[in-house]
């Protein structure tokens, strides 16, 4: 580093003080709450400009209304993003701009006020900041961060909330899925319609797949895919994931039209894979497509990109490569280097907090 000084540079040495950690047995994280020492909570009343008097409190239970909008109509989105710690125990934030703008989205498309995409950063700065002894050491894990809208007016009708929190909180995480991933076509249950709110993170749309997920796992299976409802059959999604099949020097996965969730996992896979020289495609996915591919994988903030091993349909089993000479495997190196600080950021992902 070097600093101007009386019109000379002159080498300027940053001591920087090592980092404290919680006491957390980093090795043995899977994916589920730990919880940490604070959380960021905002707030919007109808009438006000904006969210203001954002504060960070101690982390812990809130307080709602029994007729708040969540609680009765389920108004309320939520984001993931991730924050790593590089080798040098600086942290990193990756993309967290792109959650600010979906959660915007989102917010139109539920009625819902939400924060600007400056103060949803600077509250997942100031989350992070606030709990960095809960970010694990480079290389072992992530803290995920987990940022709220809720409608917490009273409502006991059929409309809107006029009172918002914003509330962001997060937790050390590992691997999302830690064995193989195998997957069973769910053709009974659908995840999102036409016109629904799949495209979206609803909160709504997770617990509506508990069904077919804890169906599916009783068999032996690790998650389900999901085919569009209108002809059920195309792939749309995984549980908390997107899909991606590779065939020759073809990447495809199913278009974000509204019923798969514009993933910005997703979306970083398809611009690296484009880099790497792929032709990179987003269009309709036949099931029977998934029978000739070479590698199926799947891509999320919490899995980050994951082969999938097997896929099960009406009763026939397709395996996949598997291992880290796989394409998957390569995208995951490159992306987890960039989001760790260990190949340089020539895209502008990180933001260095
Ligand atoms: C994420 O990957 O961040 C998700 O939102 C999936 C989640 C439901 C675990």
């Amino acid at each position: 580093r070097y600093r101007l000084v009386n019109s000379k540079f002159t080498v300027v040495t940053y001591s920087r003080e090592k980092a404290e950690y919680a006491n957390v047995n980093w090795d043995e994280l899977g994916f589920a709450l730990t919880k940490i020492d604070y959380m960021y909570v905002m707030n919007f009343t109808q009438g006000d400009e904006k969210f203001s008097h954002g504060t960070l409190t101690r982390f812990g239970n809130i307080e709602l209304c029994p007729s708040s909008g969540i609680l009765n109509y389920g108004q309320g989105l939520f984001e993931g993003l991730k924050a790593y710690r590089k080798a040098d125990e600086r942290i990193l934030l990756f993309r967290p701009e792109e959650n600010a703008l979906r959660m915007k989205m989102g917010a139109d498309r539920m009625c819902m006020t939400s924060p600007t995409v400056e103060q949803f950063v600077d509250s997942v700065r100031k989350t992070v900041l606030a709990n960095k002894r809960w970010v694990p050491p480079h290389g072992r894990g992530s803290l995920y961060i987990r940022p709220l809208l809720i409608g917490t007016g009273p409502n006991l009708g059929v409309k809107p909330a006029f009172e918002y929190t914003f509330l962001v909180y997060a937790s050390p995480v590992g691997s999302y899925n830690k064995g193989e991933l195998n997957l069973l076509v769910e053709d009974k249950f659908h995840r999102a319609t036409p016109g629904g709110t799949g495209g979206i993170k609803a909160v709504t749309n997770y617990s509506p797949v508990y069904k077919p997920l804890t169906q599916a796992k009783a068999k032996g299976f690790s998650d389900v895919l999901f085919l569009d409802a209108l002809s059920g059959s195309h792939i749309e999604e995984g549980s908390a994931c997107n899909i991606f099949i590779l065939k020759g020097n073809v990447i495809s996965t199913p278009t974000a039209d509204g019923t798969i969730l514009p993933g910005i996992t997703r979306k970083s896979i398809m611009e690296l894979a484009s880099g790497f020289g792929y032709q990179v495609e987003e269009r309709a996915l036949p099931i029977d497509e998934v029978f000739d591919a070479e590698e199926v994988f799947c891509t999320g903030t919490a899995m980050v990109v994951k082969p999938v091993a097997s896929i099960t349909y009406q009763g026939k089993t397709i395996e996949y490569k598997q291992g880290e000479e796989t394409v998957a495997g390569r995208l995951y190196a490159t992306l987890t280097g960039i989001q760790t600080g260990v190949i340089e950021d020539k895209l502008g992902w990180t933001m260095t907090i």
